[in-house]
């Protein structure tokens, strides 16, 4: 199975020019790779068209084709566009009020243009202390998977671990994708997220049987990204 390694920009960088400059470190750092990994990168919708010589995605899409949703994008406009993958139920849209249904949603949409969803489930600091891990990641699954049959890609992001330096452990990583790996089809890809960086990618990849990284800060400075890429290697 093909590593997968996710750089999500979030709301950065502020200039086109960042963008295409930070975009062109990256390609640069990575050419010449081993062919068996994938390396996507999501940045802001507005800089899509602007990023060419690797493989594009979006952090979000909107559940509905087209018509008025003032301020929306569709997945076929994503399509269009050239983009590959798109990152669905992130938490920090999820911290907005999205909801499994409407992941639901969106992911039927990504699918039938033709995109890979790349799903993002997790627990949050509460649930873990409660208890009530696996009980909250079987119910997102499920929720957010509902009625899908095609290939999709599932990221775990315990939330208290995503941009806060307190990555998960690798047991415990470890153990939540095993626990993932019984909801989803075989061959799905798995991906960790949360506070990764050059010095511990590799094990999340090697250890904790994650078949790829999404990565937020950290794919922010190409050398730390370019270190994470070569870590899968
Ligand atoms: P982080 O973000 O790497 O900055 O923790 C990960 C994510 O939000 O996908």
């Amino acid at each position: 199975m093909k590593s997968l390694i996710v750089a999500n920009w979030k709301m950065n960088p502020e200039s086109a020019k960042e963008a295409k400059a930070l975009f062109s470190a990256v390609k640069k750092g990575i050419a010449g790779l081993n062919k068996k990994i994938d390396v996507v990168m999501c940045p802001p919708y507005e800089y899509l068209g602007l990023l060419k010589g690797l493989i594009l995605g979006a952090q979000n899409c909107f559940y509905e084709e087209k018509g008025a949703y003032t301020g929306e994008i569709s997945a076929l406009m994503l399509k269009n566009m050239g983009v590959e993958y798109v990152i669905l139920g992130h938490s920090e849209r999820r911290r907005m009020g999205e909801t499994d249904e409407q992941i639901n949603k969106k992911l039927v949409k990504a699918v039938q243009a033709g995109l890979t969803p790349i799903l993002c489930v997790g627990e949050k600091k509460e649930d873990k202390d409660r208890g009530k891990k696996q009980e909250v990641l079987e119910a997102q699954i499920k929720q957010c998977l509902g009625g899908i049959t095609a290939d999709v890609v599932i990221a775990y992001e315990p939330v208290w671990a995503i941009g806060t330096g307190d990555n998960c452990g690798v047991d415990e990583t470890k153990e939540s994708i095993d626990f993932i790996r019984k909801f989803v089809k075989t061959g799905t890809r798995i991906l960790y997220g949360g506070s990764v960086k050059s010095d511990n990618s590799g094990s999340y990849l090697k250890e904790a049987g994650a078949n790829g990284l999404l990565v937020g800060g950290a794919s922010l400075n190409a050398k730390e990204f370019i270190g994470i890429v070569k870590s899968a290697e």
